[in-house]
């Protein structure tokens, strides 16, 4: 099930508020996101911010705008550009991606067929089929979980409280725009659920906020300590 409700406040508060990201569509635009596009950059962003991110994205897509094109690079050129991301078995993984995608020829459009390529874990493929495809997928990132975890008021403690949290974020999920949403969500949590001082005052959501009820937003997710 999905609550409208909150689903449509995200909504009309993305159409305004979406950040411009070099990988994006601006909501309403007719035009269809890029999978390689998507992809690139969700690979890029799982140990990286969004700031930093920006400028390996644009190198890369420069020197190889397409999928075929990177399948066709040489390992060193690309280990090369991806210096500074770290984490180098990412790379190594791109460019095996990519050379079976060429392979295939497209990028699959489930969740499943794309979860089958290397490098590509449960978060990535939810958010190349919601984003790219428009699948109805839930996509689980730690903004993600911080957001869930407040509007539910959720003190199960990561990473016990994961399930719950995926739970909570597939009931919001729409059959309508799943990919906007998915970014709304993300965007949310990167702007304004922030970790530390979250601006609750200005949050589209905040009406159907159980945290901000019991003022236990500053202090959510809670995280078993190691
Ligand atoms: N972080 C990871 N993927 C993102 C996306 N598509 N939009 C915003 N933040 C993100």
């Amino acid at each position: 099930g999905c609550d409208t409700q909150i689903s449509d406040k995200l909504m009309a508060w993305y159409d305004r508020h979406a950040r411009d990201l070099p990988w994006r569509v601006p909501p309403g635009s007719t035009q269809m996101p890029d999978p390689y596009r998507i992809w690139l950059s969700e690979v890029m962003l799982q140990q990286t911010t969004v700031a930093a991110v920006k400028a390996y994205f644009h190198r890369f897509t420069e020197r190889w705008p397409t999928v075929q094109a990177l399948a066709a690079a040489r390992d060193e050129d690309v280990m090369a550009e991806w210096a500074g991301l770290g984490y180098y078995a990412r790379a190594r993984n791109l460019l095996k991606c990519a050379r079976e995608v060429a392979r295939i020829g497209e990028f699959p459009r489930s969740r499943e067929g794309l979860q089958a390529l290397p490098g590509i874990g449960p978060y990535t493929s939810a958010a190349i089929a919601a984003i790219a495809f428009e699948q109805p997928e839930t996509v689980l990132d730690g903004n993600v979980e911080r957001v869930m975890a407040r509007l539910f008021d959720e003190h199960t403690p990561l990473p016990q409280a994961k399930p719950i949290l995926t739970e909570y974020a597939a009931s919001l999920t729409p059959q309508h725009r799943p990919g906007d949403h998915a970014q709304a969500v993300m965007d949310l949590g990167a702007t304004i659920c922030t970790p530390r001082n979250p601006a609750c005052g200005i949050c589209p959501v905040m009406v159907h906020c159980a945290a901000r009820v019991a003022g236990t937003a500053p202090a959510l997710p809670r995280k078993t300590r190691k």
